[in-house]
Order: C-alpha cells, then structure tokens, then sequence
C-alpha cells in the first residue's frame, strides 16, 4: 500500500526546499520495491489568501485528514499580515490535528563540524509544545492610540498538555537510553504558568527512575545551549520557549537550513505534518540559493514517523554524504550550487543505499 502524503509546499523558499523533499522521496520510491508513496499538492497559501480571501478552503482540514503525513514548506508574505498566515494555515493544522508534540532534533551532521571550524559532538531532541502555551489567541488591545495603550496576551497551560508533552519526552530518552531530560521554565518569574508547568513535569519525571529531571530557567539555559551544547539529551519546552531555543540550536548545528521538524499528533488519530523549521525567507526567494536539507531531513523524520526508520536513516546518510564531499553545497554552507543541484545530488546519493 502507497503512503499518501498530502504536499503544501507554501510561500517564499517553502516551494523551493519542498519539491526537493519530494525529489529525494521520489528516488527512494522509484529504487526500492518495498516502499511505495503518492502525493498530492494544495496551493494553499499567501497567493491563494490574496485570491480568495483565505488560507485554504473551508473544508481544507477535512480535505488533509485522510492522509497518512503532510509535508509542508512554509508560510510568510510582505502582502499578507503574519497574523494571517500563521492562524489561518499552520496553527488550524497543528490544534485541528492534535499535533501536540513538536519534535526537533538539533544534530549536528557528520561535515559541518568542520564548516563550522569546531569538532564537538552535538545531537539532542528537543519536545516543544505545540499545542497551548504562550501562543494563545486569548487576549486584546485596550485604549487603542492614547496614551495608555495596552495589549493583553494570556498564555495557556493546562496540567493535560504538559502531562502529555512531557510524558512523550520521557518516553522517547527511555526508548532511546538516554540519562537526562532538560526542562525549559521560567517559574521565578511567571509564577502561575510556569510553576504549573514545573509541577507537573516533576511528578511526570517520579515515573523514569532511571532518567535524571534537570530544570533550567530558560535564560540561562539560552547559554548553556551555546556554552555545553554536548551536555544535552532530551530537552522538553513550552511553545515559545522551544521555539526560541530550536532556533539558537539551529545555529549551532549549521544553521536555519540544517533543522527539520515534525508536528506530531502521538495517538496517529490524525496525520503528523513535517516542515523545515525555517520561514519563508523573503530575503532568499526566488534566488534558487535556499538550503534544501532541512526540508529533505524533514521529509526522513516523516518516513521514520510512517514507520521506515532504514530509509529515513538513507536519507541522513546521503545528505552527510553529501556535505562531506562540498562539491555541492548551497551559500549558507560555503558552497556555490543551488537548491535543485543540492537535492538531485543527495536524491542520486539515496539511490545507492
Ligand atoms: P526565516 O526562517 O524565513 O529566515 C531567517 C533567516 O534564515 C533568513 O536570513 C533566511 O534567509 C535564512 N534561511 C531560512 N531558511 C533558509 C534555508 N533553507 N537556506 C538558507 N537560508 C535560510 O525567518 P524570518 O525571516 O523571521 O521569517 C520570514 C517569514 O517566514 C515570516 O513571514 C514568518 O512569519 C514566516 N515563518 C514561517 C514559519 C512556518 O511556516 N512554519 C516559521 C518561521 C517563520
Ligand atoms: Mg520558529
């Protein structure tokens, strides 16, 4: 049976990156008989909301909700208020489709340590919330153009969610042997949400004798990210928190272009949708210079979800490959080639293994 993976390549890069995703699937999919996949593409997005005044269709997630995996690109336009983009596509998707767990691995692949002119071992998951938490739309803004204006934003964290993300976070360093789960908080000074957040995750923790609890306040840990990043195993965080702390990982492990993700609904009771963690990137588009990587390694973290961790561990391998000879590399890694010359070189690769 053929895995249906519906394709919302997006705006901006998004396009760019995500038909080099579907290349590599492609080569997988023509070279090796125990593994079949067909997609189908939504022009959703910032051209389709300047057409019909919306971001998908009314039926957009009932249209999604069959599918086995979305593979997304990304959303963001100068025409098109952020606000819009954001709540009207991803987040519908994201809440909709119970993808509570948002799963970033900052790993640093086999050749960039040398791009980067340091050798250190850098490979840790980190869980961010995906479904609560300071991106609320629970608020407003009050005595608008005087004097005291004001804006109100609520974050919203309820004992479920974080039961439930960092459960999963547990889960994952036990099946993976790892010793220690860092907690993102900040519960000195938000003292309500925060404490909440800190509560329940230690008495998640009591459950994992063998794994240690260690909770860091997320400025500091902000440094530790930069200052022992080979220290970390699994770090869970709340949205904005893990949000923040992907992108600082991000740069360590070779930039916005080198970190995939996937939003994960755990109980596969809707589909999980995967995604670069990087934006739009207006500066870029339409330059064909976009890092495909992440979208690529977006597109293993899918098969490995879809239960094919062999191929999802063939595609890191030929993008390590790949890297390790520099002879194709796009700008942000050193190189001179394109987004298309990066994903056909790792789509030939991928064949041979
Ligand atoms: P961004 O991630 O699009 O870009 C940040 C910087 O990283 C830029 O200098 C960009 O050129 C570079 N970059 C990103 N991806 C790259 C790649 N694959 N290869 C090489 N360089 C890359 O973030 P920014 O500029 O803050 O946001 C741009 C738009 O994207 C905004 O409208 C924002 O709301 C949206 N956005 C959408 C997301 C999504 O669809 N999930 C996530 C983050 C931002
Ligand atoms: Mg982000």
């Amino acid at each position: 049976k053929a895995f249906k993976i519906a394709v919302l390549p997006g705006d901006g890069i998004g396009p760019e990156v995500t038909k080099e995703a579907v290349k590599v699937l492609e080569a997988i999919n023509q070279q090796n008989s125990t593994f079949a996949i067909e997609f189908k593409e939504f022009e959703w997005g910032s051209e389709y909301y300047l057409a019909n005044g919306q971001m998908m269709p009314d039926d957009g997630l009932d249209q999604l909700k069959n599918f086995d995996a979305i593979l997304f690109g990304a959303v963001g336009d100068k025409r098109v208020p952020d606000r819009v983009t954001i709540w009207e596509l991803i987040m519908p998707i994201r809440k909709n489709f119970q993808q509570y767990v948002n799963m970033r691995p900052i790993k640093r692949l086999a050749g960039i340590e040398s791009l980067l002119k340091n050798e250190q071992a850098i490979d840790f998951m980190v869980f961010r919330e995906n479904a609560e938490g300071e991106y609320s739309n629970i608020g407003g803004r009050l005595y608008e153009q005087q004097s005291q204006e004001m804006a109100i934003q609520n974050t919203v964290i309820t004992k479920q969610g974080v039961e439930r993300i960092a459960k999963y976070a547990f889960e994952y360093a036990e099946k993976h042997n790892k010793s220690k789960v860092t907690s993102a908080t900040k519960s000195n000074a938000i003292i309500h949400s925060m404490k909440l957040w800190d509560e329940v995750v230690e008495s998640v923790a009591k459950d994992y004798g063998n794994i240690e609890l260690e909770s860091n306040f997320i400025d500091a840990l902000a440094a530790y990210f930069v200052m022992r990043p080979e220290s970390f195993e699994v770090v869970v965080a709340s949205n904005l928190f893990g949000d923040i702390l992907t992108d600082l990982g991000a740069a360590l492990v070779g930039g916005m272009g080198m970190s995939p993700s996937g939003n994960i609904n755990p109980e596969k009771e809707f589909p999980s949708m995967f995604e670069a963690i990087h934006g739009s990137a207006p500066d870029i588009a339409g330059k064909g210079i976009a890092n495909p990587i992440a979208q690529i390694w977006s597109a293993a973290l899918m098969l490995e979800h879809l239960g094919r961790p062999d191929l999802s561990v063939a595609i890191v391998k030929a993008i390590e490959q790949v890297i390790q000879e520099r002879n194709v590399l796009t700008p942000d890694l050193g190189g001179t080639s394109t987004t298309q010359e990066v994903g056909s070189a790792i789509a030939e690769k991928v064949k041979h293994l």
